[in-house]
């Protein structure tokens, strides 16, 4: 039998849905009930009536689909795949901070874990951030683990004064600005899309920064037949669908922990339960109040 008709027979059996997000490989896209952006993934996760949910990402969004819909059984094809940025902030900075400055919020990127997030006053994700630091009340924001999207959404709220916890993507964060000028020199009318967990010299030289999802967005509108994308290139698989006769070209790395989602990893922890996510019931708790914050904000 196909793999692909065994999956299906397989998600009827075990009443799953299965959840993919832009960056996984192109034929796990293909196969998913839902493909999207970290907000859309985790809106996804959280209404869910499926018993089980695939999710074909990285560790912190198999934790945040458990933690806001904790009756389902969450099931990674690879557990192993991870998000290095994810840790890439401590306690201590939190609770040192906490201590040393007044009228403090801290915000944390859904790129973290679950205990990152239970320290934290509220979640956001690259196409929430900008609206919910604008609606918190606090004048001061501890922006943890991505110091490239924190200083991306500062330059847009400057009314408010940005701490940073040092994190980056390290996919993202190694593209330079001369990378994407000669491409733009080999293509001088192709559009700079970004995402902003790129450096600020690369989203000093690209006509739009969003998400993954607002950058597919942008380039079905843009009225532009060429554009250089300054992000993971799985999203190439949705760019080409929505977006016949336009030409993409990737100059980011590969992120190799996405790419653990394969077919047969969904097969298998389909036919065998094998990847679930399991949590301490005081973590996903602590957790849980942050995330639900960043629905209700970002409404
Ligand atoms: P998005 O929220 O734009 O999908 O980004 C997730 C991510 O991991 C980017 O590296
Ligand atoms: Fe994490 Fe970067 Fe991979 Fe996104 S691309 S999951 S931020 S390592």
């Amino acid at each position: 039998m196909d793999i692909r008709e065994e999956i299906r027979a397989l998600k009827e059996r075990e009443q799953a849905v299965i959840l993919a997000h832009y960056y996984a490989p192109d034929e796990v896209q293909a196969i998913a009930d839902y493909v999207g952006d970290s907000f859309f993934l985790a809106k996804a996760a959280a209404k869910t009536e499926a018993k089980t949910i695939v999710f074909c990402g990285v560790h912190f969004m198999g934790e945040s689909a458990k933690i806001l819909n904790p009756s389902r059984r969450v099931l990674m094809p690879d557990l192993s795949a991870d998000c290095a940025m994810a840790h890439m902030a401590t306690a201590e900075q939190i609770l040192k901070l906490r201590e040393e400055v007044r009228d403090l919020a801290v915000v944390c990127y859904i790129n973290s874990t679950a205990a990152l997030k239970g320290l934290s006053d509220v979640i956001v994700t690259s196409s929430n951030a900008e609206k919910i630091v604008r609606a918190l009340k606090e004048k001061n924001i501890l922006f943890i683990p991505d110091q490239n999207l924190g200083s991306y959404i500062a330059s847009k709220v400057p009314e408010k004064t940005f701490y940073y916890s040092g994190g980056y993507c390290p996919v993202h964060a190694f593209l330079l600005a001369k990378d994407v000028l000669a491409e733009k020199k080999a293509h001088p009318k192709a559009e700079v899309l970004t995402h902003p967990e790129c450096i600020g010299e690369v989203r000093a030289v690209s006509d739009f920064i969003g998400s993954t999802a607002d950058i597919i967005k942008y380039a079905e509108k843009s009225g532009a037949d060429e554009f250089i994308v300054c992000t993971e290139p799985g999203v190439l698989y949705e760019l080409k669908a929505r977006c016949a006769g336009k030409v993409f070209y990737p100059v980011s790395m590969v992120c190799a922990d996405m790419k653990k989602n394969t077919l047969e990893g969904v097969r298998d922890c389909l036919l065998h339960g094998s990847g679930e996510v399991v949590m301490r019931e005081e973590e996903m708790e602590a957790a849980r109040r942050p995330l639900e914050r960043m629905l209700e904000l970002a409404k």
